[in-house]
Order: C-alpha cells, then structure tokens, then sequence
C-alpha cells in the first residue's frame, strides 16, 4: 500500500518552485483561499501562478493522502486490477494523478483535465521533472465540453472537484464521466456531510445504470446511515516545513477528513464489512461501528473472546475486512 505522504519527486519539484517566492506572499495568498473555499466559492479565485503554488503547499498534501488512502482501499477490494490509463477529472496541480501513478505501476498514459490555466501550469511544471508524468496530456477546459472530447480510461478520478460543481450539472458530470469508465470511476469528496450528500447521490445515480460499489461500502444496496450521522474517513498526513508556514501551522501533521467512492463496472467478487469510526477498546471489549452486507452493526467483542478481541483490537477506522479476518 502507498504511503499518505507526497513522493520525493513531487516534494522536490515544489521546493524548487518555492526558491525565489516570498513565504510570506504565499501564506497570505494560501489563508484568501481558505477564506473563498470556507465562504463556499472554489478555486476560480486562483489567478495567479503564487495563488497556484500556494493552494498547491496548503491543500496538496492533504488531497493526496486522501486519494491515496481511497485508492490503497479499492486496491485491497481489487488487488488484480491493473489500469494502464488514467483520466483525472478537475486534475488541478495533478494531485490525483500523483497518487495514481505511486498506486498503479501499470499506469502508462495519463490525461488530465481542468478549467483552471494557473493550476494546469503549475500541474505541468511540476510533472516535468518526473519519469512517470512529465508526457501528461493536460487540456484546459470546461470539464462537460472536455470529457465529451476525452477518451475513455481504465481508471477515472475526480478528486475534490464534484462539490465545485452546481447542482444542475452534477448529474450530467456524472453521467459523462461513467460514459468515461472503462473499469473503475473514483470520487473523492471532503468528509462533510455536503461531501457525503453528493457522494451518495452520484452512487445511486450510477447503480441505477449498472455500476457496482467497490469500496467502501460492502454492498450496492441503500447507505444504511442517516442523519446526522455521514460515512467518512481520516488521514494522518506529515506537514513539511514549506507546508506549515504557508498554513501558518504549528503540528507537525493533520488530520484531513474525506469521502468516497469507488465505482466499478464488473461487480466486485468479495466485500466484507468496513470499519466506520475508530473503534472503541477497553479491557472488557472492544466496540466498534461496521458497514456490513446487511447493514449498520455495533459489534462488541468481549475480552474472553481472546483471538476475536486481539483481532478487533487492530482494526483501524476506514479498514475492511472486520468482522471476518
Ligand atoms: C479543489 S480543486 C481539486 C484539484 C485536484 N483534483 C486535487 O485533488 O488537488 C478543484 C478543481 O476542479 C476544477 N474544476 C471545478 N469545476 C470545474 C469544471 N466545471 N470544469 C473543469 N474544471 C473544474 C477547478 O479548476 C480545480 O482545479
């Protein structure tokens, strides 16, 4: 499984675009963005190439540890699929692209997509230097006119671009890019309750047609959560130097919330049920919240229960697997 933490190449490649641009320009540009994104805009307020290498300091890291931490999950699901291309939907800096690179050994062409000209700069610049994706095939534009014109790939990904999308379109968006799916169609949401709103729409609008739940629910039937409870999940992630000052951060790591949801067009052979909250260990049992074929469980496993309590005792909130391993 890959590593929640940006590769070398990439952490190189930003370092070097850093040289020569003031800290304290980047901080301010990187906390006006948070500012749009918290008061519900998105990312056209990123203009210039400091607003693209500010948002990709502040919010790069965190996005790809969470695209990581889905994509280690469907690669647990289904440990034969080997996709040779890749379409990244909304591609910004390129971070899913990175995180599918490090994923997929098998990835030979990647294409990438995106409205925003400072983005697919700095995406393009920061691929150069790369063996795996300096030939990306980047296009800018309007993602509806873009999928129409793109080919379909093994693996589709959109990555923190769905909730930037309005309601009206996110249907057609999500119609298109389905059409796009040769085998597996990922999207990755922050972990709100907006995020999982839009996650569970787009997966019932997809089952309708035919598509199967990969990861992370054990099955293709109804989300058995109801509010004010959502279905999501947590990254630890470092923070580099360059990282806590353009976050004006002290911790040396964060904690980044995400939502889910791999989609495949064959079904998937075995699904077992997900852990979905950090269960709960105590020295009489360890209880924890399970996602399973039949539906919401609260296990609780007694200490007596010695080889059962020691397993449970390793299961990790986002891990599937429980309940039979
Ligand atoms: C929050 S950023 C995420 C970027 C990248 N996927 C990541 O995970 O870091 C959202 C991206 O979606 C792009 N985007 C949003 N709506 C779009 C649209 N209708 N057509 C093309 N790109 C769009 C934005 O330009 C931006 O680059």
């Amino acid at each position: 499984m890959t590593a929640p933490d940006l590769p070398t190449e990439l952490k190189a490649a930003l370092d070097a675009r850093l040289q020569g641009v003031s800290r304290n320009e980047a901080a301010g540009s990187a906390a006006s963005i948070s500012r749009t994104y918290r008061d519900g805009g998105g990312s056209a307020a990123i203009r210039s190439e400091t607003d693209a290498l500010a948002y990709a300091l502040a919010r790069m890291p965190a996005t790809y540890a969470a695209v990581t931490a889905s994509l280690n999950a469907l690669r647990q699901i289904t440990p034969h699929f080997a996709p040779q291309n890749l379409l990244d939907v909304g591609a910004g800096p390129g971070t899913a692209s990175w995180a599918a690179a490090e994923a997929f050994s098998s990835l030979q062409h990647f294409a990438l997509l995106d409205a925003n000209s400072a983005l697919r700069a700095l995406a393009l610049d920061l691929a150069a230097g790369s063996s795996r994706l300096r030939d990306i095939d980047y296009r800018r534009g309007e993602a509806r006119a873009a999928l129409a014109d793109a080919d379909p790939a093994d693996l589709v990904v959109a990555s923190y671009m769905i909730a930037e999308v309005g309601d009206a379109e996110r249907g057609a968006l999500t119609g298109l890019m389905w059409a796009k799916t040769r085998d597996t169609l990922l999207i990755v949401e922050p972990g709100t309750p907006a995020g999982y709103g839009r996650i569970i729409s787009l997966r019932e609008q997809l089952i309708a047609v035919g598509a199967h739940v990969a990861a992370p629910c054990p099955h293709d039937g109804q989300c058995p959560l109801s509010t004010p409870d959502w279905c999501h999940f947590t990254q630890r992630l470092p923070r580099s130097r360059a990282h806590k000052q353009v976050k004006e951060a002290e911790l040396p790591f964060e904690d980044e919330k995400f939502g889910y949801v791999a989609l495949t067009r064959a079904p998937v052979a075995a699904r077992s049920a997900r852990v979905l909250a950090q269960p709960v260990v105590t020295k009489i049992e360890v209880t924890a919240k399970l996602c399973t074929p039949e539906g919401l469980v609260i296990a609780k496993v007694p200490r007596r229960a010695k080889a059962d309590y020691a397993r449970a005792r390793r299961w990790r909130w986002g891990d599937a697997g429980a309940a039979e391993d």
